[in-house]
């Protein structure tokens, strides 16, 4: 009998195709609506691999029910949906799509914070409202990029390569991570400060970290109220990173100026979201890695590591290093 691999998402049939030669594959039919909960679990206890978004629990139960599941390949670089002790002790591989989106999430993470910084979401609805009179010398001025200082909190692949974009604008670049990276600080010229410096001395604060324990709600009331209040802040990591209420009072208090975020602490957010009734918000629904190429290349990944595994290779990108497999039918 063939593997069977189930893919939680509808994923186009071209790019399936090689698993399909191989393997006894079956999609969940939407590629707009999650997986029910009962289906995945019910499917999961025939799989011996999974296809995962990071919309996806794949928590105890799902890894426990899957008692011939050899690896899932979520289809992001963050795998903070994913019980990782729980799979690496059933000996289940978890693999992620780090590198191959670098570039195309640093590049939406520099676009969001000049579309906040220069207003031009606000701009483009202004003209298609019929609200453009005349030139006016402060007509939706908003405040420069170029010479700021940024402050890049979580300085890794993507956090990097945002401050490669910013050296392009003379910008001078603060960074706060885990660990510090002195070829970055070689290369880019990127200076490492404290977390409470970075938020009280850059004119941008980027959050790029993974979510985990250390990083839930890293940005409360008091970290907003710190910042300079003509600050902007830009989150392309996790919604959960952010205390959500405290954003949203921090801005409506003047404390900060703006806030461009790609991701929200329960997605998919709604009209009725508070934060969307601000001005000097812009909200994007998580296309941080959103192009063709990349959405391709992330597929095409998590397809290469699926039959590393099945074929009792070593996985490509591989997220629980403490990973061994067990005999299983
Ligand atoms: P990465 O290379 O692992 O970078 C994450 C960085 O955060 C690392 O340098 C890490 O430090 C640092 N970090 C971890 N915990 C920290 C803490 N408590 N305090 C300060 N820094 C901390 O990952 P990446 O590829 O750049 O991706 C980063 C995150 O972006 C992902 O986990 C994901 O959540 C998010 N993302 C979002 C989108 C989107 O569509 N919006 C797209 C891609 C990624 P060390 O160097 O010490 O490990
Ligand atoms: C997207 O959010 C990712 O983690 O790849």
């Amino acid at each position: 009998m063939k593997p069977y691999i189930y893919i939680t998402r509808k994923l186009p049939d071209a790019l399936v195709k090689p698993l399909q030669e191989k393997y006894d594959v079956k999609m969940w039919k939407h590629d707009d609506i999650p997986v029910p909960r009962d289906i995945l679990i019910e499917e999961v206890k025939k799989a011996d691999a999974l296809l995962s978004v990071l919309a996806d629990s794949i928590d105890e139960a799902v890894l426990t029910a899957g008692k011939n599941l050899k690896v899932v390949a979520n289809l992001a670089v963050g795998y903070n949906n994913i019980d990782l002790k729980t799979a690496s002790l059933k000996g289940i591989a978890i693999c992620n799509t780090p590198d191959v989106l670098t570039d195309t999430t640093a590049d939406l993470t520099f676009g969001l914070l000049m579309t906040t910084a220069r207003r031009i979401v606000e701009a483009a609805e202004y003209l298609k409202e019929g609200k453009w009179q005349s030139w006016n010398p402060f007509l939706l001025a908003g405040t420069d990029v170029h010479h700021k200082t940024l402050g890049i909190v979580g300085m890794g692949r993507i956090g990097e390569t945002v401050a490669k974009r910013a050296t392009g604008f003379d910008m001078d670049i603060l960074y706060y991570n885990r660990t510090r990276k002195p070829d970055a600080e070689k290369k880019l010229g990127v200076i490492y400060t404290s977390f409470d410096e970075l938020v009280k001395k850059a004119d941008f604060i980027v959050c790029l970290t993974p979510l985990t324990a250390e990083t839930k709600n890293m940005f409360t009331r008091e970290v907003f109220q710190k910042m300079k209040s003509s600050a902007i802040f830009i989150n392309v990591a996790r919604g959960a990173v952010v205390d959500e209420q405290a954003l949203h009072d921090a801005l409506v208090a003047g404390e900060i100026a703006g806030a461009g975020l790609d991701v929200f602490q329960v997605e998919p957010i709604t009209v009725d979201h508070p934060l969307l009734k601000l001005p000097n918000v812009v909200a994007l629904p998580h296309i941080g890695s959103s192009s063709t190429e990349t959405r391709t290349s992330m597929i095409e990944l998590c397809i290469e590591n699926i039959s590393s595994i099945l074929e009792g290779k070593e996985p490509k990108t591989l997220v629980n290093k403490d990973w061994r497999p067990l005999v299983k039918g």
